[in-house]
């Protein structure tokens, strides 16, 4: 059997932690799959330092990112060059993952050229246009180009199949292969006090940039300075509209510390050594339960309900006092918060990338 060609299409840090596995579990299989890998740069040292740590190499590389990039400046430059790759490599698939613009681009792009589009991570909607923004949009974008949809959970599945998909498989989300085989024996903060708790903080949207992130920062200067035995860790988001009103308001507040983003086993210790997770981020809100964590949620929508349901994750949004109660409130009540705590599967259980390849096996064969 000629082997098929596949390309991946991706730009930002969560497509290539998502994507990883699926990648090396693809290549694993050298007789089906010829992999080829084109990264837009939509990201820039953020992607880098997790492609560098994961060792995925680039087969192509647009290095689109810009300072301050706006969506359709880069969305336009992302499909054109996409566009290209997609000429040069001729290939059976083209895989995307999630919701981001180098998803769409890449989608666009194949569909375009008349290639097959399959998606990672499908179906996941929040029901709202204007939130998550613009990525609610984008994966629905995707979802009417994409053939194969690779749904994480049943709810995801459904919500295609009512949209009129018909090849839809739940396979899990790769996020929590990638999160079960990391290993973070061995990874130490030296920085961090033993005696105090720890609250880690990521956020980035772009719905929350102003006044909500600036509320996250005021919140979180309330918390260092009125619970006693807490310690905050924020690794901060490289986009400008993040960096400023972070770094401003929380400058030299004791007890918390900005940090650049940091490599993901990295980041996954930080999320097992800490009491508690304030985070607007997706990956996270995957994550978490899989590690036994709770996670304040800083949005008001999400498009991952399952992490609600499972216990997990309290949706509470960007307003400072609500945030300063309900993380008080938590780190107060420790049986509350164990109950929160446990170890739940609710996006997978870890297989995700071998469902993936069998599905791709079997559909290239069947053609
Ligand atoms: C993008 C995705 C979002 C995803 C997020 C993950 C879109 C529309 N948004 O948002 O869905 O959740 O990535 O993090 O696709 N920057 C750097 N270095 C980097 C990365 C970013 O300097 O390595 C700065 C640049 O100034 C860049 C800006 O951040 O212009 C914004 O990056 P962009 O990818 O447009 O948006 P994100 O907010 O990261
Ligand atoms: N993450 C990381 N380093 C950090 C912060 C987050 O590796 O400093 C990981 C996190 O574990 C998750 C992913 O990055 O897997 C989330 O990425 P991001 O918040 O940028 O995007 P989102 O998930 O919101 O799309």
């Amino acid at each position: 059997m000629v082997p098929s060609t596949i390309l991946f299409v991706f730009g930002t840090r969560p497509e290539a932690i998502k994507l990883a596995p699926v990648i090396e579990e693809l290549r694993r299989d050298a007789e089906s799959f010829t992999v080829r890998v084109c990264v837009t740069g939509q990201h820039r040292e953020m992607l880098a330092q997790a492609l560098d740590l994961f060792g995925i190499i680039r087969d192509a590389d647009l290095g689109l990112m810009q300072p301050d990039q706006e969506l359709t400046g880069f969305a336009a430059a992302a499909l054109t060059g996409v566009g290209r790759v997609i000429a040069a490599t001729a290939p059976r698939v083209v895989i995307v993952q999630g919701d981001t613009t180098s998803a769409l681009a890449g989608a666009l792009a194949a569909f375009y050229a008349g290639v097959d589009v399959a998606h990672v991570e499908a179906g996941l909607r929040s029901g709202d246009r204007s939130a998550p923004w613009p990525e609610e949009v984008n994966r629905r974008m995707i979802s009417v180009l994409a053939r194969y949809h690779f749904a994480p959970t049943e709810e995801a599945r459904a919500h295609l199949l009512r949209e009129g998909a018909t090849d839809v498989v739940v396979t899990g989300n790769p996020v929590i292969d990638m999160l079960l085989s990391t290993r973070t024996e061995g990874v130490a903060f030296p920085e961090l006090d033993p005696a105090r708790r720890l609250l880690l903080v990521t956020g980035h949207r772009r719905e929350s940039f102003g006044e909500g992130l600036e509320s996250v920062c005021l919140a979180l200067r309330d918390l260092a300075e009125s619970v006693p035995d807490l310690e905050i860790v924020y690794p901060v988001h490289l986009n400008p509209h993040v960096q400023e009103p972070v770094r401003r308001i929380l400058a030299g507040v004791e007890h918390v510390h900005v940090i650049d983003p940091v490599d993901y086993v990295t980041f996954v210790a930080l999320m097992h050594r800490s009491t508690l997770i304030l985070s607007d981020s997706g990956g996270v809100q995957e994550e978490a339960p899989a590690l036994g964590k709770a996670v304040l949620l800083l949005r008001d929508t999400t498009e991952r309900p399952e992490a609600l349901r499972a216990g997990n994750v309290r949706m509470i949004g960007t307003q400072r006092e609500r945030i300063v109660a309900e993380a008080g409130a938590l780190l107060r009540d420790p049986a509350r918060l164990a109950e929160m705590a446990q170890v739940r599967f609710p996006f997978g259980d870890g297989h995700a990338a071998r469902r993936i390849a069998e599905v791709l096996r079997d559909r290239l064969r069947g053609q």
